[in-house]
């Protein structure tokens, strides 16, 4: 066997050994993505990930994606061994909403409920009333506004711009944004259509309104993925990080996928739209935090404990 083989045995007979499961994202390399779902784990968008996480009997969890979905399993199972193949995999946007600066913000509009998008800090989670993650978010906006209440937004704005649109909501916007799906460019996605007019267009709500404004469907990575399996269409442009296409691919094998474009996806880089934590995860990740107990997510229980309640409230209303 290859060099690569004999390292996903060892992965797959220490996921055993451990009796660990795998719970990865799209976005992580296709490898690990498969080993996951060979060894009853779960390759899945942000919700599904921490709902399998919470439910899944296994005493350890090896999260396979950026550090916010290790966090989030962590604070619903305080209990668990939550794993990660590399720490420093974080994401712009967690990256973007500082703690503090983010309970300033709320200090300044106490009139306001807090509404924060999973990819988050566990501390910002602390301060919020509501976790929402990009499937559930027009729903529960929704909810609110038909309760009268005023909303308080962080941090992707592009995210919150299209739900303030769709649902008509009073939301103030923190502004952040994903450094992957804020390339996606709107003027190209448009002549690109041009040269795929029966292509339907699948845009994840973190890319920028212009782009957005081309979608036929705008959802979170698993509603992408069904939109390809189940839609009627022959070609499909899709603007998210490009490794999601490897579960389109064995899923729908029959669709012809497209990379919607971004700044740099011309002639000299044909796969700009990875993003470079997801990027961070690999085999060897998951052989040595397994091995030797690396990658171990700690929250600090007293913030866990507060951050519990706003992942908690999403669940309990997507359930
Ligand atoms: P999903 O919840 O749609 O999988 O999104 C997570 C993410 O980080 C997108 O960039
Ligand atoms: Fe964060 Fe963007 Fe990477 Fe998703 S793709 S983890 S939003 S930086």
């Amino acid at each position: 066997p290859s060099q690569r083989d004999a390292l996903k045995a060892r992965a797959r007979d220490l996921l055993k050994a451990k009796n660990a499961v795998l719970v990865a994202h799209y976005y992580v390399e296709g490898e690990l993505q498969d080993l996951a779902l060979e060894t009853g784990g779960i390759v899945a968008d942000s919700l599904e990930m921490a709902r399998f996480g919470r439910d899944h009997a296994s005493q350890t969890l090896v999260v396979a994606g950026v550090r916010f979905m290790g966090e989030s399993a962590k604070i619903l199972s305080p209990g668990k061994t939550v794993l990660m193949p590399d720490l420093d995999a974080t994401c712009s946007l967690d990256l973007g909403c500082p703690a503090d600066d983010f309970a300033a913000f709320c200090d300044a509009h106490p009139d306001r409920t807090v509404v924060v998008y999973a990819n988050t800090s566990a501390a910002v989670k602390a301060r919020a009333d509501w976790m929402v993650t990009s499937s559930c978010a027009l729903g529960i906006v929704n909810h609110l506004k038909d309760q009268g209440q005023k909303i308080l937004w962080a941090p992707d704005r592009h995210l919150g711009r299209y739900i303030q649109r769709e649902t008509g909501a009073d939301m103030l916007l923190w502004q952040g944004d994903c450094i992957v799906h804020n390339e996606f460019k709107g003027v190209e996605l448009q002549l690109l259509k041009a040269q795929h007019p029966n292509a339907m267009v699948l845009v994840h709500p973190e890319s920028p309104e212009s782009v957005v404004a081309l979608a036929d469907v705008v959802g979170s990575t698993s509603q992408m993925l069904s939109a390809v399996i189940n839609g009627s269409a022959q070609e499909y442009i899709v603007a998210t990080d490009n490794l999601i296409m490897h579960r389109m691919r064995q899923l729908a094998p029959g669709k012809t996928l497209i990379e919607a474009p971004t700044a740099g996806n011309s002639a000299t880089c044909k796969s700009c739209a990875h993003c470079p934590w997801m990027a961070m995860n690999g085999l060897q990740g998951v052989v040595d935090c397994l091995e030797r107990g690396t990658g171990e997510i700690h929250v600090d229980p007293v913030i866990g404990q507060k951050a519990h309640g706003c992942i908690d409230r999403m669940l309990a209303y997507v359930a």
